[in-house]
């Protein structure tokens, strides 16, 4: 434990700041024209606000803490030799959602400590909420402590999900998951931001969530602050959720065994 010492008070404080920092950049530029690009596929999208976004906490993590690790998802990659700590980015998660001017997309910063979730720091830039946790400090929403859901049968439960950017081409596309979870559950939403999913079901607002071929920048925050919130996460069948994010299920707890054998 040591969500109190000096070194994970700092980190926490300049997560905090470059996400706001970030997310006033969204706020400004929501609903404004946008330069848009393309990545992977034609639905994978990319905004000058993605790459500013990343441009600032990049720089801000270089000039504050240039002996650390730096994973980021538009290419700001920075290795230093032994490095103990590690940020994992996401400077714009939901940019299809921020692109149609759709009001659901954060700022995601995770910070391993020698390999290990340590820090997380979602920030939805509209709601103006900031969801936060240190491993074995619990999980926060602009600072009151959060707790997941007590929800206990998938009847009642609501669930979300996502697709990858390459559902029109592959056959691994979740559908028929989502087709179980649909004549099953309460309710099952598509949102499109996996930080803002994962930071709802730490919060109670969703029971369960699931998703595939995800990246660690989507999960490096949520899979903490769901943690530390009280709930469970995993892979589909039940072992450690992979840092890298390939296959998620994150949970109230109560509802996790049922859902695994929902969509496993
Ligand atoms: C995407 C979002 C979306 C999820 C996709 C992610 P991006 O991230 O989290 O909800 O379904 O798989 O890639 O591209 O908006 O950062
Ligand atoms: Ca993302
Ligand atoms: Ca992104």
């Amino acid at each position: 434990m040591s969500a109190g010492d000096a070194e994970t008070r700092a980190i926490v404080a300049l997560a905090e700041r470059l996400a706001r920092e970030a997310g006033a950049l969204q706020r400004a530029r929501y609903e404004t024209e946008l330069e848009i690009g393309t990545k992977s596929r034609p639905i994978d999208l990319v905004t000058e606000v993605d790459r500013a976004c990343e441009a600032l906490i990049v720089e801000g993590l270089r000039r504050a803490r240039p002996g650390d690790d730096i994973l980021a998802e538009e290419g700001g990659v920075h290795a230093a030799q032994g490095a103990a700590w590690r940020w994992i980015v996401d400077p714009l998660d939901g940019t299809v959602n921020f692109a149609h001017g759709y009001p659901c997309f954060c700022v995601s910063i995770g910070v391993e400590r020698d390999g290990r979730r340590h820090v997380g720091v979602v920030y939805d830039p509209l709601r103006d909420e900031l969801f936060e946790a240190v491993a074995g400090g619990g999980a926060r929403r602009n600072g009151r402590p959060i707790r997941v859901s007590e929800a206990a049968t998938v009847q009642r439960a609501l669930l979300a999900t996502g697709f990858a950017y390459d559902v029109h081409d592959s056959a691994d596309d979740n559908l028929e998951r989502l087709a179980r979870a649909v004549k099953q559950a309460g309710g099952v939403r598509r949102d499109g931001s996996a930080a803002i999913d994962l930071c709802y079901v730490a919060c109670g607002r969703f029971d369960g969530y699931w998703e595939l071929k995800l990246h660690p920048w989507d999960v490096a925050a949520g899979l903490l602050i769901v943690e530390e919130a009280g709930g469970r996460t995993s892979d589909l069948r039940g072992g450690p959720a992979p840092a890298d994010g390939r296959e998620i299920l994150a949970s109230n707890g109560r509802l996790h065994e049922a859902l695994l054998a929902l969509l496993g």
